[in-house]
């Protein structure tokens, strides 16, 4: 089932939102790491993995459709914030951008009567409500801790906060 010209460009740049998406995670984790936020380090990390995943299942149905994935110039990530609230505004918006492109996508999809296509955008969809939650519910414990003690022990409990959605 080939891919259709337009459909193939609009989710080849949504797999590279993707690869944005992953890159920016990295740096969020090693600004958090060298900040010794060493648990929101491990989680932006395991998102950064995950942003690659999604990349990644774009790819192969781009693949498994006759269109090879074309990998192009990306700009740099934000790698300094401001404080832990400022990085988990930053992660909300990602994740905010991420839903827009997928919902183009979606959009395009179902504009060209592309079945497989608005299969695999359903997916992400989905993916998208948990990923805005998690994202929400960081900026709102970060906001919360106001001092250095609830920051530290935000730090210590993240992963398991946002066990549920992350
Ligand atoms: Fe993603
Ligand atoms: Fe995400």
């Amino acid at each position: 089932m080939k891919l259709i010209a337009s459909l193939q460009t609009i989710l080849n740049r949504q797999a590279e939102h993707e690869r944005f998406a992953s890159a920016s995670y990295l740096a969020l984790a090693h600004w958090c790491s060298d900040q010794e936020y060493n648990g929101f380090a491990r989680f932006f990390h395991s998102q950064a993995e995950e942003e690659t995943e999604h990349m990644l299942k774009l790819q192969s149905h781009l693949l498994d459709r006759e269109a090879k994935p074309v990998l192009e110039a990306m700009p740099a990530p934000v790698n300094e914030f401001s404080n832990l609230t400022a990085a988990a505004e930053h992660a909300l918006e990602l994740e905010r951008e991420n839903t827009l492109g997928i919902e183009t996508a979606y959009a395009a999809a179902n504009e060209a009567n592309d079945y497989a296509a608005q299969a695999l955008l359903q997916w992400f969809i989905t993916e998208q409500v948990e990923e805005e939650a998690w994202a929400t519910k960081m900026v709102t414990l970060c906001k919360r801790a106001e001092c250095s003690g609830a920051i530290y022990n935000l730090d210590r409990h993240i992963n398991k906060e946002l066990a549920e959605e992350g």
